[in-house]
């Protein structure tokens, strides 16, 4: 009798156990931000999904802060293997694409984007197959697209910020591997220094760097403005990912399963917009009450001002980026 209570314990141990180790596919979901953050979120549901949907025969594992790797290195990683049963995934901002894509570099363009309606009414059209177009060439399959939220500046400063430019003179500030950024932040009056994401705490703290801009989820996640003295709230470009996996995994799926993990990742995407809405308004609330950095609005004249100081950016890259599809982005946006 013990025996046969012991067999019956042991053998639905066994096969769940059997189930856990069962996946055909592995997905290794790596990012560089904490779980809470609006791309974290998004990141866990997705593995959430795929592992109801599939039943198990795809497993998502998430890697958040860049415990796997840093959003320049997945990139590569991701093209260089060849594995078919285990692909990598990833959702680097959208400026760490420069290496692969010149037509992304729109997204970095200084006030293209009054807001994250406009991000949605861009990446919601046709025109973004044509703003990823030949990554799929480079190794890498663009999926969606994730939000973070409108950029804003930190800075530590002795002297009270005036939200002009003119804040910037002299002044360095940690930017991601945008050309545009560097270039945004040269007509500014600053200094750009690029700089992996899992290093700007440090480099801010150290005085490395004076400043940085990010979304409000990063700022507030990454303690940021706990060695920052002023936010100004220029809402001046947008931080959002791409989704991208390995072309060669994505392409050597079955059908079904692609189909399954795409609804899944369209569900994510939904979610992830609501995400960041709310890590906008809340995380930017929770810094202001705190006692570290003063935040500071800016008024439709100084937002003016940055616009035109910014200006030269948009002619600088007009032809790398391709002036056609500049221009049908702004229709788009009604400009
Ligand atoms: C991220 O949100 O994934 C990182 C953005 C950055 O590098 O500033």
């Amino acid at each position: 009798m013990k025996i046969l209570l012991r067999t019956l314990l042991i053998v639905p141990l066994a096969l769940a156990a059997a189930q856990a180790v069962a996946a055909d596919y592995t997905i290794k979901f790596s990012h560089v931000v904490t779980p809470h953050t609006p791309k974290g979120q998004a990141a866990d549901l997705f593995a959430k999904l795929v592992d109801e949907r599939t039943n198990g025969r795809v497993k998502v594992e998430v890697f958040p802060n860049s415990q796997l790797y840093n959003d320049n290195k997945v990139l590569e990683a991701m093209r260089l293997s060849g594995s078919k049963t285990t692909g990598i995934m990833a959702a680097p901002s959208l400026s760490k694409f420069v290496k692969f894509s010149k037509t992304l570099q729109t997204f970095d363009l200084p006030y293209l984007f009054n807001d994250v309606n406009d991000v949605h009414k861009l990446v919601d059209s046709p025109l973004m197959s044509r703003l990823t177009t030949g990554l799929d060439k480079k190794g890498l399959r663009a999926l969606t697209v994730w939000d973070n939220g409108m950029k804003v500046f930190s800075i530590k400063a002795d002297k009270p910020l005036k939200n002009v430019p003119a804040d910037f003179n002299g002044m360095k500030f940690r930017i991601q591997s945008s050309n545009i950024a560097a270039s945004m932040i040269k007509n500014l009056g600053g200094t750009p220094q690029k700089l992996p994401f899992k290093e700007v705490y440090t480099a801010l703290g150290q005085g490395v760097v004076d400043g940085q801009e990010n979304a409000w989820s990063n700022v507030y996640s990454k303690k940021f403005f706990e060695v920052q003295d002023y936010i100004s709230v220029s809402n001046h470009s947008y931080l959002g990912y791409l989704v991208v996996v390995s072309d060669e995994f994505w392409s050597n799926l079955p059908t079904d399963i692609r189909n399954t993990v795409t609804a899944a990742l369209q569900e994510a995407t939904q979610a992830n917009r609501k995400y960041a809405a709310a890590a906008d308004s809340g995380d930017r609330q929770k810094i202001e009450s705190d006692k570290y950095a003063k935040v500071v609005d800016m008024t439709t004249a100084e937002r003016a001002a940055w616009r035109k100081a910014t200006a030269p950016v948009w002619a600088e890259f007009r032809d790398e980026i391709g002036g056609e599809l500049i221009d049908d982005v702004n229709k788009l946006l009604g400009r």
